[in-house]
């Protein structure tokens, strides 16, 4: 529902705390992976793209109808966690501002529409909950590639009638999305790009494997130097999306939040290392094998100290679960925000729950806690939010979480997959 320009949702999460989870939890394919991959079946001709694993979330369902805009025809089969796009014909270069403000990696699709149609029309995606969010970088690096940019009456422009060029790119500050964008369009360039200092996280290998796969040809994704020679055409393809780490690590905290053994099936442990090793020092067990982690924890957590970093560094979006379990946790520790300014809206949330914890600056200081009461919070963004579901799982009485469409964004199935662990926790109308 929309009421001016606030995005009200009418349902809350209603939890009981108090339950030691137990049991497997299946982590679904990551959001993070599957919306510039989706942006990328733009690039590809001749056939459809058949994409599996693909998570049921709020932000696949906005992507794909920005897709469908632009005359792409796609189907999302839910249960079936699979998404045919054919783009075979585009028949539209512009993503509207109704859903580019409802979801900012709508700006992914800049890259591949500028490398297909050699242009591209987009509404700002504005500002964001979590700081200011620009992206000079996007617009720097297709620039580099020889789009010319203009940008008024709330949109950015792109275009390159002669066709985008590969060119040296060197990026300030690995951005996630502007080391996509650069990916997306320098596949279809003329000749090689490359591109110094760029996000490395596995979803960026992730993007890079499925446009090798349409027959692009990109070379060290993953370090910090990615080679690409462009292809004048690309394919559609089927892919599989990786597990998603964000998810596991969530599951992760609320196993050792509740002092409880779950094992946790697909995630992996390459990707989750600096998670792993922050719960190890909290005193948490991990044991991991090929198909998953199980993490098991008999006693309460002692707190640590925390720093978030681009990847293989501590992930940003970890920082406000492991505040949740800091909050709970014997001693003080220390949580440091380096990636986005102002991403500590969880705090107050938190803090109305009996939490200790001060900020200063782009640091909060936490002081745990034996017990945290429930009371009525509400999601400030997507990952805030689960930090408020944590808290929940562990506070003493009934936690109700407002604003929950910020976490339908990026859980699939959090419920039912929390009820399965042990949970008392439920969806209701307000
Ligand atoms: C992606 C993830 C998000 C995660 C973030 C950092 C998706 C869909 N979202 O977001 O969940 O929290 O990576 O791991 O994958 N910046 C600039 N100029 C730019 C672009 C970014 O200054 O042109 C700054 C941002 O303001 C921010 C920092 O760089 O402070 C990180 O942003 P970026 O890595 O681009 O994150 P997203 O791709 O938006």
């Amino acid at each position: 529902m929309f009421l001016g320009d606030v995005e009200l949702s009418m349902e809350k999460l209603i939890i009981n705390g108090g339950h030691r989870l137990e049991g497997h939890v299946k982590i679904s394919g990551a959001k993070n992976a599957v919306l510039p991959i989706i942006a990328a079946t733009l690039l590809g001709q001749d056939q459809p793209s058949i994409l599996d694993e693909v998570p049921a979330l709020e932000d696949v369902h906005t992507i794909t109808e920005v897709l469908r805009k632009l005359g792409v025809k796609a189907s999302f089969d839910t249960a079936g966690h699979q998404l045919h796009v054919d783009s075979t014909a585009i028949d539209s270069c512009e993503a509207p501002y109704d859903l580019v403000r409802k979801m900012r990696a709508s700006f992914l699709i800049m890259g591949p529409l500028l490398a297909r149609c050699g242009k591209a029309k987009i509404s700002l995606p504005g500002g964001c909950a979590i700081g200011t969010r620009p992206i000079d970088l996007h617009l720097k690096g297709f620039e580099a590639l020889g789009a010319d940019i203009h940008i008024g009456h709330g949109f950015i422009e792109a275009s390159a009638p002669e066709g985008l060029k590969g060119a040296k790119i060197y990026l300030d500050f690995p951005s996630v999305g502007a080391t996509e964008n650069i990916l997306m369009a320098a596949s279809m360039a003329e000749g090689q790009t490359v591109l110094e200092n760029p996000a490395q996280e596995p979803e960026i290998v992730d993007l890079a494997n499925y446009l090798n796969v349409m027959g692009a040809k990109i070379r060290g994704a993953g370090t910090n130097v990615i080679k690409i020679e462009g292809r004048p055409k690309l394919t559609g393809r089927a892919y599989t999306i990786i597990p998603d780490r964000i998810e596991a690590g969530t599951y992760m905290v609320a196993a050792a939040m509740t002092q409880g053994n779950v094992y946790i099936e697909n995630a992996i442990s390459e990707h989750l290392k600096p998670v792993i090793a922050k719960l190890k020092e909290a005193g948490v067990t991990i044991e991991e094998d090929i198909d998953g982690i199980r993490v098991s924890c008999s006693k309460r957590t002692k707190t640590v100290d925390i720093k978030t970093m681009p990847y293989p560094g501590f992930p940003t979006d970890m920082q406000a679960q492991f505040m949740a379990m800091m909050a709970v946790s014997e001693g003080n520790g220390l949580v440091t925000e380096t990636v986005f300014e102002n991403r500590f809206m969880h705090v107050d949330e938190l803090k109305r729950m009996g939490a200790h914890i001060r900020i200063d600056g782009r640091t909060s200081m936490v002081e745990g806690v034996e017990r945290l009461t429930g009371c009525q919070v509400k999601a400030t963004d997507l990952r805030a939010g689960a930090a408020m579901v944590l808290a929940g799982l562990v506070a003493d009485g009934e936690t109700q979480v407002g604003y929950i469409h910020h976490i339908d964004r990026g859980y699939d199935n959090l419920v039912e997959k929390l009820v399965g662990l042990g949970a008392d926790i439920r969806r209701v109308d307000q």
